[in-house]
């Protein structure tokens, strides 16, 4: 069946300028070489749902990587390739096309990456996670604008399902657990019934994934507007506790995740990384922090958090004392806490994030040795009481910072 271009026009009007012109010239260097290509996966998803596709994926029946090259030749674009893996990425003035070679897949060992060989379009739509995943797109030659959608597909987009395409799907790749509770999340589909039991079952098999694995996938996730609904569902489903059983995920945490993007919008995502652990008991923070493969910043932010939460600041400390609380801590942990906390914690944490941190005296070190404080560590003491007395209210003006180092060299004087 020869195909029709309305699919291929509504994909050029829905790309940003770049984009389409990065792809209207792959059409015509692929027709020249009696390439096939097709736009393949999560931009086909996309372009159904009136969403707007993000990167171009492309299989090529045929060399990727040659392709992409003569891409980036003809458009002066900048060539990435990865020949083992058949694929390459060429990009550059805000174009972004990701050329893979069609390809087949055989899984040796569950959660191990599968061996690659080249094949056709259907094999790779095939191999692939979900059905609403595995729709391809004809690019060009007669086929130009048909859509191959193998797996039933456009019916689970008009469906809202989320759908594998063989039994032991979950078991070749388990990170595809983790993909498929972003999906429902994002799209606000659901698990199609044999599926959930299918997921359900294999949830054993996400021990097979390492930890880079699920690190990549929970860093994907909370890339997501509302992390939060996918991180519930993983809940739900069990699969948090098989990552490690003290991860939890609740109602709180849930509210905590839409509190700290209403109050601190750019501690994204580095601040979901401690709330996400706000249950897991202190013993078992090593443990988490190695399954989830945390970065060095991620894992001082979550220790520092475990910390925080087991003081109690006093209600009603003065604004120094709160400083003198949180200046040490990683940002991402104070903003958990804020979002997360209760009571004085809450309110402390929110208001050194917000207000104090920021709080400095209008003297500097020049102004202090010309009121006479000694050189060397005299003036950084001096700077710090005159911060506490100003973040405490004591001192307002610059008069006021004046005479309050007067009256402490009087006083250090008698
Ligand atoms: N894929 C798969 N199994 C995986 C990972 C990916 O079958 N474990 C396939 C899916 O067909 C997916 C495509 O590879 O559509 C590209 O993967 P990715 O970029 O992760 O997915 P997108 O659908 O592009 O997702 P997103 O919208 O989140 O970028």
């Amino acid at each position: 069946m020869p195909g029709s271009p309305q699919l291929i026009e509504k994909l050029l009007a829905s790309l940003p300028t770049e984009q389409a012109s990065a792809l209207t010239r792959l059409v015509e260097l692929a027709d020249r070489r009696s390439a096939a290509i097709y736009l393949v996966g999560g931009p086909v998803r996309d372009l159904l749902l009136d969403l707007q596709p993000g990167d171009l994926d492309v299989a090529v029946e045929g060399d990727a990587i040659d392709l992409a090259a003569h891409l980036a030749e003809a458009a002066d674009l900048r060539l990435v390739r990865h020949p083992r893996f058949g694929t390459a990425t060429v990009s550059g003035d805000g174009a972004h096309v990701d050329l893979a070679t069609a390809r087949t897949e055989t899984y040796e060992a569950a959660g191990a990456l599968p061996s690659v060989r080249p094949s056709t379009i259907d094999d790779d739509l095939h191999r692939r996670d979900f059905t609403i995943n595995a729709m391809a797109l004809a690019l060009n030659g007669t086929d130009a604008g048909r859509l191959l959608d193998p797996a039933g597909g456009r019916a689970d987009l008009d469906a809202g399902l989320i759908r594998v395409l063989h039994t032991a799907s979950f078991q070749d790749d388990a990170t595809r657990i983790l993909r498929a509770a972003r999906y429902e999340a994002r799209l606000g589909f659901r698990l199609e019934e044999a599926t959930h039991d299918l997921l359900v079952r294999d949830l054993p098999f996400l021990e097979t994934i390492s930890p880079a694995r699920v690190h990549q996938e929970f860093a994907r996730t909370l890339l997501e507007h509302e992390p939060e609904r996918a991180l519930m569902q993983l809940a739900n489903l069990g699969a948090l506790r098989t990552l490690h059983p003290s991860l939890h995920f609740d109602r709180e945490l849930t509210a905590a995740f839409e509190r700290l993007r209403k109050i601190a919008p750019r501690a994204v995502p580095a601040a979901y990384w401690p709330l996400l652990t706000w249950h897991v008991a202190k013993s078992a923070t090593e443990p988490v922090i190695a399954r989830l493969a945390l970065t060095r910043r991620q894992a001082d932010a979550v220790r520092a958090l475990t910390e925080l939460r087991g003081r109690t600041p006093r209600s009603g400390a003065r604004p120094s004392e709160t400083v003198s609380l949180f200046a040490a801590q990683p940002t991402a942990a104070v903003w958990a806490l804020a979002a997360a906390g209760s009571g004085a914690a809450r309110e402390q944490a929110h208001a050194y994030m917000a207000r104090y941190r920021n709080v400095r005296p209008l003297l500097r070190g020049d102004d202090l040795l010309a009121l006479g404080v000694p050189p060397g560590k005299p003036v950084g003491e001096v700077l710090a009481r005159l911060r506490a007395a100003k973040l405490d209210g004591e001192v307002r003006t610059r008069t006021d910072e004046e005479r309050s180092v007067r009256d402490g060299l009087i006083r250090n004087d008698e």
